[in-house]
């Protein structure tokens, strides 16, 4: 028997519960036929802990999180607690869970799936075989650099500040070569290296770390430059790692490439194999409690998991393969639906692709 795996589940608000729960019924069906076994435990978090506890960010859910494997987390936020003060707001809980997770970087995978290449804005041609993996820093650099306002000679000047140092980039880059590693072991460091001091020394700390990881092909690229090679031919990348500012405007960038923001895995790493796993998506108040929400952004981020923290790459290829089958067969959620008659509801798809995993 494999050793018990415990999960965090964190639903949360507006959709968050809805697709949460098609991810939960991915997991049962993962012990079945796997004969893995997971424990959830699940506990509060964003507006609904606001409501019910007074604070997104519950000592006790941070505490269920703490002691468990991994945290499976759905989606927060809402009108309800926009004009709330900041430390009565949604968001404030997922700064402070990062931060105290220890979460210092963001894996965002952008695949096309074939049968959905219709959605996106880029010819079919170009999107073919796109796969790719962006790592963003996400402590670091800029965002949180010193920040100041000052009278210039010329009036007012603003000063932002970026910093990285050794260890932030060297850890960053070991994650980045250890992914790169489980995939075709191709890395593509973006950087400002011409121009930035702080990205000579992340292109020196990646180089100096590339030498345990001989087995990688590592490249370096010019960040503006890689913001067109994304557009032109992305499936020339792999996985792509990068300092905070740009992995922010990248991995949207490389979002956009698959067309649908209900498609879309992520997770937030820290040491170890520790990690958050969320759709990319928020929680939508616009079709909360319809029933209509597409889980497969949750699904597939429970199949992301699998590979990067638990290493159970049978299950998560059978996730993978499951929602590319049931996507083949034309079953489509609202948001993915060219014919939005014929579009299926939550619950049936998680159920299609329950009934579609195999060993
Ligand atoms: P959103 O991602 O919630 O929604 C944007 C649009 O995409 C909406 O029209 C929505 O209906 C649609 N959409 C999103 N996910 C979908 C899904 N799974 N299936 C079908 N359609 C889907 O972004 P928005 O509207 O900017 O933010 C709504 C709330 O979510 C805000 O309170 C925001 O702060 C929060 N948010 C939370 C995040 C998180 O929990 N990590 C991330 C982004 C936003
Ligand atoms: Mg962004």
């Amino acid at each position: 028997m494999a050793e018990v795996k415990k999960i965090a589940v964190i639903a949360g608000d507006g959709i968050g519960p809805e697709v949460v729960a098609e991810a939960e019924k991915v997991l049962k069906r993962t012990e079945e036929l796997f004969g893995y076994q997971f424990e959830t435990e699940h506990a509060l978090f964003g507006g609904i802990a606001i409501d019910e506890k007074g604070t997104p960010l519950p000592e006790e859910t941070l505490q269920v999180c703490q002691s468990a494997d991994a945290v499976l987390l759905g989606a927060v936020g809402g009108p309800k607690w926009d004009n709330n003060p900041k430390e009565l707001r949604p968001e404030t809980g997922l700064l402070g869970i990062r931060k105290a997770l220890g979460l210092f970087s963001n894996i965002r995978p952008a695949v096309i799936f074939d049968c959905l290449k219709e959605a996106s804005t880029l010819k079919p041609e170009v999107l073919e075989g796109t796969d790719l993996i962006v790592v963003r820093e996400l402590t670091g650099g800029i965002y949180f650099g010193e920040k100041f306002r000052r009278e210039g000679a010329n009036g007012q000047e603003a000063v932002d500040t970026c910093v990285y140092n050794v260890n932030e980039v060297e850890r960053i880059a070991r994650q980045a070569f250890e992914i790169a590693r489980t995939r075709s072991k191709k890395l593509a460091s973006v950087d400002k290296a011409n121009v930035l001091e702080t990205s000579r020394l992340w292109r020196e700390t990646v180089v100096r770390v590339s030498a345990d990881y001989p087995d990688v092909e590592l490249e370096h690229v010019l960040v503006d430059n890689c913001a067109m090679q994304l557009l032109r031919r992305p499936s020339s990348f792999d996985v792509i790692v990068t300092e905070n500012m740009f992995g922010d405007i990248l991995s949207d960038e490389a979002a956009m490439l698959t067309g649908s923001i209900g498609m879309l895995s992520s997770a937030s790493l820290g040491e170890g194999s520790f990690g958050l796993y969320e759709p990319v998506h928020g929680s939508a108040p616009d079709i909360a409690g319809q029933g209509i929400a597409n889980p497969i952004a949750t699904i597939l981020s429970v199949a992301l998991m699998f590979r990067l923290t638990f290493g159970y790459h049978d299950a998560a290829e059978s996730i993978e393969r499951a929602v590319k089958e049931v996507l083949d067969a034309g079953n489509r959620t609202g948001d993915i639906a060219v014919d939005k008659s014929t579009a299926i509801g939550t619950v049936a798809m998680g159920q299609l692709i329950v009934d579609a995993m195999r060993k």
